[in-house]
This record gives structure tokens, C-alpha cells and sequence, in this order.
């Protein structure tokens, strides 16, 4: 082979064993990045849904907007902020808190909430739907958005929804419907992961969503109010 071949090769080589255990963390946060939203960096999630999902998020924001008015939403697996962001643009009394696995998604939400001036009311923070960092019963009101079918366990997720929604709260769980996310099955699974949760079979509701282009679901689900003892 040609020397400088070689010489390329020793560099490539040489590169590897002195940089290999950050190669190993890069590839191990693309990994969890790509289980955790479908693509390797959030920055490229946050471009693609800003030009193809602002309509979606436009839609969900008045549905929300007119369920929640002056109240607490907690949102979940919240991403780079869009959703949060505007709902906070749009309802002057509503309080956010986003929540989302990913530190990369968390940080690019925030400096879209600094950006917009709104951390007062709007704010994120890491953390894992089946470990809630938060007290019982302390939200008015859920939302989430194409992040249930990235859920290891849904079913442990939704019972930590129904833990912190105050009784009579609802949850807003807007994802895939079965012929972009097979494993919904004609969006009955849907409802039988919701049935299984402690929000319980009476208190589910799968609409599909919006009417058009059926490529969304919403699952409601409502957190009885306790009889008067
Ligand atoms: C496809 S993105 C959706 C982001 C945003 N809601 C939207 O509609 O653009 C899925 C989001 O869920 C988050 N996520 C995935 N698993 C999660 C978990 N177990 N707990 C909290 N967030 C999670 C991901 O980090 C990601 O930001």
C-alpha cells in the first residue's frame, strides 16, 4: 500500500484509541437519542418538527387552551419546547411545566422559553414519565405529544399521570395513530393501555384526531373525583 495510505490509516487508528471513550459516549447518547425521539441530535428534531408540525401544534395549543385557562399543565416528553412555548404565548394565566428524559431536548426548551420571555410561567425540567418528579395531585391538567410511543412502559406512565393530576384533572395524550405506530392496532391498544392504568376503563377516551389526515389519536383520560367520605 502507498505511504500514504498508511499513514492515514495510523492517524484514523491512532484518532480512535485516544478519543474512543468519548466516540463511546456519543454513540451511546445517539442511541438513547434515536430511542427516545427517532432521530440523533434533538437540534435536528427541533428543525424537522419546525417545518412540518407548527399546524399540529397550532391545533393542540387551542384544544388545550380552551380545556385549561389560568390553571397547572404538566407537559410530558415536552422536546425542544414548541408546544409549552406557545401555549404560554397564547393563555396569559397558564402556568407550564415540561418535562422531558432527554438533557439535550430540556436545555433547547428553556432557552426557547428565555428567548420568548416566559420562564416565569414556563419552564422545563429532565425527568421520566414512570418516575414523575412530582407530588401527588398537584396539576389541573396533562398534555403530551407523539412522545407515548416512546414510553418503555406506557402503562406505568399513564398510572404516574393519574398520581399527579389533581382529582378531576384531565390527560391530553395526543400520538400516532396504528397505521404510522403498528403497535396501536387499530388504536384499540391504545385503549386497553389506558383501561389497564388507574384511570381505569370508564374514564378513557380515544378520539381520532384531527379529522383530515387520521395520522393522530387522542387519548382522554379523566381522574375521578373522590365521593365525600
Ligand atoms: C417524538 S418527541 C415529541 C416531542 C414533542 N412533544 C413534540 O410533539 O414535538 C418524543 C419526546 O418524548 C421524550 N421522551 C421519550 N421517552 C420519555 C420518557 N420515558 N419520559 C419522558 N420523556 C420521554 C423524548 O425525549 C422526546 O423529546
Amino acid at each position: 500500500m502507498h505511504r500514504r495510505y498508511w499513514l492515514a490509516l495510523i492517524v484514523v487508528l491512532g484518532a480512535t484509541v485516544l478519543y474512543r471513550n468519548r466516540l463511546r459516549a456519543y454513540l451511546k447518547q445517539t442511541s438513547a437519542n434515536v430511542r427516545a425521539f427517532d432521530l440523533p441530535t434533538a437540534g435536528m428534531y427541533d428543525t424537522l418538527v419546525g417545518t412540518v408540525l407548527e399546524g399540529f401544534y397550532a391545533r393542540v395549543a387551542s384544544d388545550v387552551a380552551a380545556a385549561y385557562p389560568r390553571r397547572t399543565l404538566l407537559e410530558i416528553g415536552s422536546g425542544p419546547g414548541r408546544l409549552a412555548v406557545r401555549l404560554g404565548r397564547d393563555v396569559p394565566n397558564l402556568a407550564v411545566i415540561g418535562v422531558d428524559i432527554s438533557d439535550a431536548m430540556v436545555e433547547r426548551a428553556t432557552r426557547r422559553a428565555a428567548g420568548a420571555g416566559l420562564l416565569e410561567r414556563v419552564r422545563f425540567e429532565v425527568g421520566d414519565v414512570g418516575v414523575l418528579p412530582f407530588a401527588d395531585g398537584g396539576f389541573d391538567g396533562v398534555v403530551s405529544t407523539l412522545s407515548l410511543h416512546h414510553w418503555p412502559d406506557p402503562v406505568k406512565g399513564l398510572a404516574e399521570i393519574h398520581r399527579v393530576l389533581k382529582p378531576g384533572g384531565e390527560a391530553r395524550i395526543y400520538d400516532l395513530a396504528h397505521w404510522l405506530w403498528p403497535p396501536a392496532q387499530g388504536d384499540d391498544r391504545l385503549a386497553h393501555i389506558a383501561a389497564a392504568s388507574p384511570f381505569g376503563g370508564g374514564n378513557v377516551e380515544v378520539v381520532p384526531w384531527p379529522g383530515a389526515v387520521p395520522a393522530f389519536v387522542l387519548l382522554r383520560l379523566r381522574r375521578t373525583r373522590e365521593a365525600p367520605s
